[in-house]
């Protein structure tokens, strides 16, 4: 499996606190069946101020760190981008990191408000040619009531990555059922740990997927760990129909139009 979003770096953010936590973090990956990690700190001005080139450094650092520990995790670079204005230049700069320069942008609005322009500012994003994976939109506590925020955005090309603690309970009755929702309407395109630590949010990914299965099928729960995590990690375009359920099945209709009027193109 291939977790795309998991705060394995050491002393950059709120995950990680040392070098020993990320060592054992990464054996709890490798005995869950993890293979690949994205390292994804968070950007958030202001309260962690990191960068593209000082975590590529660091993540370079950390494999090495894991390969003479003999524990066989290939790490990825990239960030828990917060949305925030002047995004775009910040991308095209690589100030702020794709996930390893590839097209695909892990994206995280904010926790308790809605955005304002919080879909232009997505669509912007797709028309420039980047792949938002907006993460963990059943946390957000504003999300149950603007479930179609996340709908639109997903027709028109961004994906929803939903962790694996939330649909297992970890995060409360609301953030379980509402990532239920989203996984069982056909929408989510990939699963993440969103990991922060080795003990209360630990890097996994098994159970989580068992429970996609339960929901939705063993083929698409394979697709949410490993065909689209590879297709980012290999920066390969994946048509519309192939980013979730719900686009396959015909019931999301493209809605480029959105983009189209946005930009008057
Ligand atoms: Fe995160």
């Amino acid at each position: 499996m291939i977790d795309i979003h998991c705060h394995l770096l050491p002393g950059i953010d709120d995950g990680s606190p040392s070098l020993e936590t990320s060592i054992d973090m990464a054996k709890i990956a490798v005995a869950d069946g993890i293979a690949d990690v994205v390292c994804t700190p968070h950007i958030y001005p202001g309260l962690y101020n990191n960068a593209g080139p000082d975590i590529q450094r660091r993540v370079s650092d950390l494999q090495s760190a894991l390969e003479v520990a003999g524990i066989p995790l290939r790490l990825h670079y990239g960030a828990d981008t917060h949305l925030v204005p002047g995004l775009l230049a910040q991308i095209q700069s690589k100030t702020v990191p794709t996930i390893d320069g590839s097209r695909y942008l892990l994206l995280e609005p904010s926790h308790h408000v809605r955005p304002p322009q919080f879909k232009e500012s997505v669509f912007e994003l797709i028309a420039h040619g980047i792949v938002p994976i907006l993460t963990h939109p059943e946390r957000l506590t504003w999300a149950a009531q603007h479930y179609d925020d996340f709908t639109d955005l997903a027709k028109s090309g961004a994906w929803l990555q939903i962790t694996g603690g939330a649909l297992l309970g970890s995060f409360g009755n609301r953030a379980q059922e509402l990532a239920e929702r989203f996984v069982g309407d056909g929408w989510a395109a990939v699963l993440a740990s969103d990991a922060h630590s080795a003990t209360r949010r630990p890097p996994q990914l098994a159970a989580a997927k068992h429970r996609i299965e339960q929901l939705v099928g063993g083929d698409e729960a394979m697709k949410m760990v490993m065909g689209r995590p590879a297709a980012v990690l290999a920066n390969q375009a994946i048509p519309l129909e192939g980013i979730c359920i719900a686009a396959a099945s015909g019931v999301a209709k493209p809605q480029r139009s959105w983009v189209d009027r946005l930009f008057r193109r």
